[in-house]
């Protein structure tokens, strides 16, 4: 891995190499490169100060681990680095090679590891950014092309190694129940949240470069809504995911300023390699259409931005009323909703009405909840290391999906309209009113809703919660 001294491997390599080691499906020569003037002692420090910082040391996996780390000190533009490497190798046949490290030296890298004499069977993995916006992705994906066919290229988002989110195609596919109402005539809207209540934490730099919408909205929160709305794939293999998803983002329309609402958080400008100037959004607002038959008409929205008043991922599709409703006219009352919570918490919750008890026939809202059984789940870049030195690349995005969610966003990369201040805090500026669902942006809920402990039904993991625990606040 090129960029072994570098921020990502501590935060997230050398974790993700000892999770592998103690599951037994890592045993081979891990080569770090870099050019720090470091030795193997140097950077096996390294990997222990990341798992201390990290999640802890395991003394017996990371013992392995140390024996299998390899060190090449050496520039990425000097071809003797490439022959140390080649050399540490030995008779590796199909190396994995992960570069953590800034796109510019993407092209050089790639050409240094194609001239081994394993060139032909190397993978690499790349992170994202994945280019700044559709032209530089094309440029990119023109450079690696030239050396490393697609079926070998690893395009990490964290977000697919992530359980929840895998979740999303398991239980649309895996049962009958959702398929006849998931659509236009049934979803009324569908609002997506990613909310960060800490700031840039220290990546002031990186995300001057960047801002929420090339940060979090055109990979994993497209990705997201790709995983919601697409058609069933034909089969559960990578590239039939990833032709199902294709089609879906072909038929996302182009994204519209007016569609957009941009903010930036008070204090923003005065965080570390930040401009005092600064017009990089840490807030978006989004509304956006998909063309198909399935969802034509139908908003689906998103709102992610750092300083918001909670830490909370989720999926909300808000379902339209039912058609006459005999019961409830005279009160004002939710829709049915259906949440996937994919952070912290896992759950999945269909909000319903069920009738209140006493005598008038009124009712009140609860949530079904499925919540997620804790289990020995990996973390997302073990599960995507481990499936990239498999060679599966199902959880990996292809060049065309990239392509085309640079394509839906293009054109609010540029000129823009403007970013409006929020306080932290705050659910971002006034102005994503102008463009909020009906019946306004809901906000996530921030714990799992509680089970009534006198009214407790245990079906496997379906929980009939208390309304007054429940309800979605908006
Ligand atoms: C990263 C972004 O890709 O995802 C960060 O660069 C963001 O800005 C992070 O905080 C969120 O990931 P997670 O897994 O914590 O939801």
């Amino acid at each position: 891995f090129f960029g072994a001294s570098g921020d990502l491997a501590f935060k997230q390599i050398f974790p993700a190499l000892q999770a592998l080691v103690r599951r037994g499906k890592l045993d081979m020569p891990v080569i770090g490169v870099a050019k720090s003037g470091w030795g193997l002692e140097q950077l096996i420090a390294r990997a222990r100060a990341s798992l201390l910082a990290r999640g802890g040391v395991d003394e017996e996996a990371f013992s392995k681990l140390a024996g299998m780390l390899r060190y090449v000190d050496g520039d990425y533009r000097d071809p003797v680095t490439y022959a140390q490497v080649g050399a540490a190798l030995g008779p590796a046949q199909s190396p994995l090679a992960y570069l953590a490290i800034p796109p510019s030296l993407f092209a050089v890298v790639a050409e240094g590891m194609a001239s081994l004499p394993t060139g032909p069977k190397t993978r690499i993995v790349v992170e994202k950014p994945f280019g700044r916006d559709l032209a530089s992705a094309r440029a990119l994906n023109e450079i690696v092309h030239r050396y490393f066919p697609e079926t070998s290229i690893f395009r990490i988002d964290h977000y697919l190694g992530k359980e929840p989110v895998q979740n999303l195609l398991y239980f649309r596919f895996a049962n009958s129940f959702l398929e006849p109402i998931w659509n236009r005539n049934y979803v009324e809207s569908v609002q997506v949240t990613m909310a960060e209540s800490f700031g840039v934490a220290g990546r002031g730099t990186f995300y001057e470069e960047v801002g929420a919408i090339r940060d979090v909205i055109q990979n994993h929160l497209l990705q997201v809504i790709a995983l919601i709305a697409m058609e069933a794939p034909a089969v559960n293999n990578a590239e039939a995911i990833r032709d199902a998803k294709i089609s879906l983002f072909k038929s996302m329309r182009t994204l519209d300023p007016d569609n957009v609402v941009c903010g930036q958080y008070l204090g923003y400008r005065a965080e570390a390699g930040v401009a005092p100037d600064s017009q990089v959004e840490t807030f978006a607002a989004v509304r956006l259409f998909i063309d198909n038959w399935r969802w034509a008409d139908v908003p689906f929205y998103i709102r992610a931005g750092k300083c918001l008043p909670v830490t909370a991922t989720e999926v909300l599709a808000v379902l339209r009323y039912p058609p006459h409703d005999i019961f409830d006219r005279a009160e004002a009352h939710d829709p049915n909703t259906l949440r996937f919570h994919l952070s912290p918490d896992v759950y999945i919750a269909l909000g319903a009405r069920g009738k209140r008890p006493g005598e008038p026939m009124a009712g009140e809202e609860v949530d079904l909840i499925a919540r997620d059984q804790p289990g020995d789940e990996m973390t997302p870049y073990e599960r995507l290391l481990g499936d990239a030195l498999r060679g599966d690349t199902t959880l990996f995005a292809r060049q065309d999906n990239v392509e085309e969610a640079w394509r839906v966003v293009d054109p609010v990369l540029g000129e823009r309209p403007a970013t409006f201040p929020y306080a932290p805090g705050s659910w971002g500026p006034a102005a994503a009113e102008t463009i909020a669902p009906a019946g306004g942006w809901r906000e996530p809920h921030t714990t799992p809703p509680a089970p009534d402990s006198t009214d407790q039904q245990s079906i496997d993991q379906a929980l009939l919660a208390a309304p007054e625990a429940t309800s979605a606040s908006r």
